[in-house]
């Protein structure tokens, strides 16, 4: 699977569904040559490297006309001839920035390395995957490079990182250390991204690629939810089901970069990484950094199929807990019932009502500890409020126990009020500048992570109201960014550290919690999907995806996420109406329609709703809890972009053995005296007899017949169930 030619100094890292080629130039700088789908081995692919002549083009060799700029690279260094920008920096004591690594030496193995404390993709066996760590040096700053490619056995994917060594006497400081740099011989893509804000996350943008750059990215401390840490190029004319498509994913939950630029030799270079902003990383001798690892995924066959690649490597080779591939409980949250003004008799009658119509957990959200009446209070007081809850966590957990569902607890533990007996006690564990005004938002300011000990005072805190009570499922909230970005007991020259390390300190609290509580199933929130990466997914098998839990918007938010992330991890609730966040009033069924494909759970009071939509109510969650593995784990296909046309949506879930699928139509606004929609499923059998049942229809098709002429959706139906928002789940069950 990876071969290095001698000869030719060139390595192949193939499997039956990608090629990646790359080789030790004469200079001894890495170049790479190609990647995409699986070529034949061969002992030579140098007529890749293409050598011209070029005006205004510096030579990086006494021998050769070696030009850098227009050279494919994999790591490529500032000051060398390469004008575009490199994928690293190093400023050295004297003031220079100039590196020229080169090739030492290589190590082929099988199976992958973790890259602790940063959390990665693994592998269970040496078998499902081989890694290739490539090791160049500098010898005037006498720093090592070591670039580590991984590739799975059985999937079109490559993880990649790069680690500084700083062998030699001087100080060295690293302020730019990309994760994965991916040059390609052409512009004819399109770059489809995930962005929005608070309520409308990972909406999908696509846009044509132009001369020069173009970027997403964070500098806000976490991932957001203006931009996600994943994207992808396609080809113009590349669809959900054909064409080529190289995904990119970055493990990582803080700020970021993705870009990718454009030459006017009509070259494409994509970086991806930690963003350079506020990251210097001081290295003195015996010093190292490790990147965070970045992945490449290739297709050949369209975006459904990047997708279910995403999906498989993210399910069985990212999350570390016991419920990563697990059924999801069917929770109800009281957070849009209650907010915070609840006592304790209010939440045994929101969590009974759960629990008589089937739910198999309630989550008590914000609210529960300290003073914590309003938000401008309470945050960092993991204690019980006894005024509100008399017998604690303790005693309502076993109470809720004792009616036979589970007990969920939020917490948001980076953050602290002012107005906190955690901040009367630690009011230097915050993460300001103290010479300047400290920006609040919502009230509260950050935690300073970036200090073991203000993550150890945290951890304990926790294990005291965990481990006392009978939790079995936790919500982890963020609500805020990182704005004056300044730890108080690091040095000045390690200023530059303490983004990052913020981050290592959420995954140190992460990593000593699941390993402590390894039952407890783990929600990531940040004020809904604002922290929705692979980082926090290797520990939080699941996500709340957005605090907009209106069904229409909530359907292209999932839609967006489903690109990479697999439709298990994403947390979907059916709310009240009119909705919270847009005032629009859809039907319970699209509600719910919806939320299936997801982790599926209830964000109300069902005390407050009627008779008929109780029994609604009840009906949905015993089908569910029937089906649920298609839903959560069944293979995924887009089959409508609500993004395009009339705003209308459709997907489908399908077991592996092909013989049940459930498709949804989501249907957004009425146009009157159209024709009928044509529904085109996909991921059938083609010779196997469906029958396909909703409320509206039941028919017998072929396979054939439902992907290639579709289900026919007459109009009339929609405005029988309703007009706007309306939705279809189709049942299509092999006879
Ligand atoms: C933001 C979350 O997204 C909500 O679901 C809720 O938990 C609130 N925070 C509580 O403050």
């Amino acid at each position: 699977m990876i071969i290095f030619h001698a000869d030719s100094q060139q390595f192949h890292l193939y499997n039956d569904q990608i090629s990646y080629i790359m080789q030790v130039m004469d200079n001894g700088q890495l170049n790479n040559l190609y990647f995409g789908k699986t070529i034949k081995d061969r002992e030579s692919f140098s007529y890749l490297q293409e050598h011209y002549e070029r005006a205004l083009a510096p030579s990086n060799t006494d021998k050769s006309i070696l030009t850098l700029n227009y050279t494919r690279q994999e790591y490529p260094a500032y000051g060398t001839g390469d004008f575009r920008f490199p994928a690293f920096r190093i400023l050295q004591e004297k003031g220079s920035l100039i590196s020229g690594f080169v090739y030492q030496g290589h190590q082929i193995f099988a199976g992958k390395k973790d890259i602790l404390p940063l959390p990665s993709t693994y592998v269970y066996q040496d078998h499902e995957a081989q890694s290739l760590e490539i090791t160049l040096f500098d010898p005037i700053t006498q720093t090592q490079l070591i670039l580590s490619y991984c590739l799975f056995s059985d999937l079109p994917v490559i993880t990649r990182h790069a680690r500084f060594n700083q062998i030699g006497p001087a100080t060295i400081r690293l302020q730019n250390a990309m994760s994965l740099c991916l040059d390609l011989p052409d512009m004819d893509w399109q770059m489809v991204h995930f962005s929005g804000a608070w309520g409308r996350e990972r909406y999908l943008k696509n846009r044509t690629l132009e001369v020069g750059i173009q970027s997403i990215s964070s500098m806000r401390g976490s991932s957001s939810s203006e931009h996600n840490p994943s994207f992808l190029l396609k080809r113009p004319h590349t669809t959900e089901f054909s064409g080529e498509a190289i995904g990119f994913s970055f493990v990582y939950s803080g700020s970021f970069l993705g870009q990718v630029e454009v030459t006017t030799h009509e070259e494409t270079r994509i970086l991806l990484g930690i963003h350079p902003e506020n990251f210097d990383w001081q290295l003195k001798t015996g010093e190292s950094f490790t990147s965070p690892e970045g992945i490449l995924v290739y297709s050949a066959k369209g975006l459904n199929a990047l997708s279910q690649t995403f999906h498989t490597l993210f399910l069985r080779h990212l999350n570390q807990s016991k419920w990563r591939d697990q059924p999801r409980p069917i929770l109800l949250n009281n957070w849009e019932a209650t907010e915070m003004t609840f006592d304790q008799d209010l939440i045994l009658k929101i969590a009974a009502k759960a629990k008589e119509a089937g739910a198999e957990l309630f989550v008590l959200d914000d609210g529960w500890f300290g003073t914590r009446n309003d938000d401008t209070q309470g945050l960092g007081d993991w204690f019980a409020n006894t005024d509100k809850l008399p017998d604690g966590i303790k005693g309502l957990s076993e109470k809720v126990r004792a009616m036979g569902i589970d007990f969920g607890l939020w917490i948001e533990p980076e953050m602290v009020n002012k107005n906190s007996r955690l901040y009367q006690d630690h009011p230097d564990w915050l993460m300001v500048d103290p010479d300047r005004f400290a920006s609040p938002s919502r009230h509260q300011f950050i935690l300073d992570y970036s200090r073991p000990e203000v993550v150890d005072g945290i951890y304990q805190m926790l294990v005291e109201v965990i481990a006392d009570s009978k939790i079995s499922y936790i919500k982890w909230d963020m609500n805020r960014y990182i704005t004056e970005c300044y730890s108080n007991h690091t040095p000045a020259q390690d200023q530059g550290k303490v983004m990052h390390k913020y981050v290592l300190g959420v995954y140190d609290l992460y990593r000593r919690l699941t390993t402590r509580f390894p039952h407890i199933l783990f929600e990531s929130c940040s004020s809904g999907g604002a922290r929705f990466d692979p980082g926090i997914l290797s520990f939080a098998p699941q996500t709340w995806a957005s605090d907009n839990s209106d069904a229409l918007d909530r359907y292209r938010i999932q839609y967006g996420t489903s690109f990479f992330y697999p439709i298990s991890s994403i947390g979907a609730h059916v709310s009240a109406v009119p909705n919270l966040q847009t005032g629009r009033v859809s039907p319970l069924a699209t509600r719910a329609n919806v939320a299936y494909f997801g982790a599926f759970g209830y964000e109300l009071d069902l005390n407050h709703i009627s008779p008929e939509e109780f029994e609604e109510v009840k009906a949905q969650i015993a089908f569910y809890k029937q089906n649920r593995p298609i839903f959560q784990y069944g293979t995924f296909y887009r089959l409508v972009s609500p993004f395009e046309s009339h705003g209308d949506a459709a997907w489908i879930s399908v077991s592996p053995d092909r013989q049940k699928a459930f498709a949804g139509y989501y249907h957004k606004l009425v146009r009157v005296n159209h024709m009928g929609v044509r529904l085109r499923l996909a991921g059938l059998c083609p010779d196997t007899k469906y029958q396909v049942t909703s409320k509206h229809y039941d028919r017998h098709h072929y396979g054939d017949e439902l992907m290639n002429v579709g289900l026919v959706i007459d109009r009339r139906i929609l405005n029988e169930l309703g007009g706007d928002f309306t939705s279809i789940l189709f049942e299509i069950q092999a006879l």
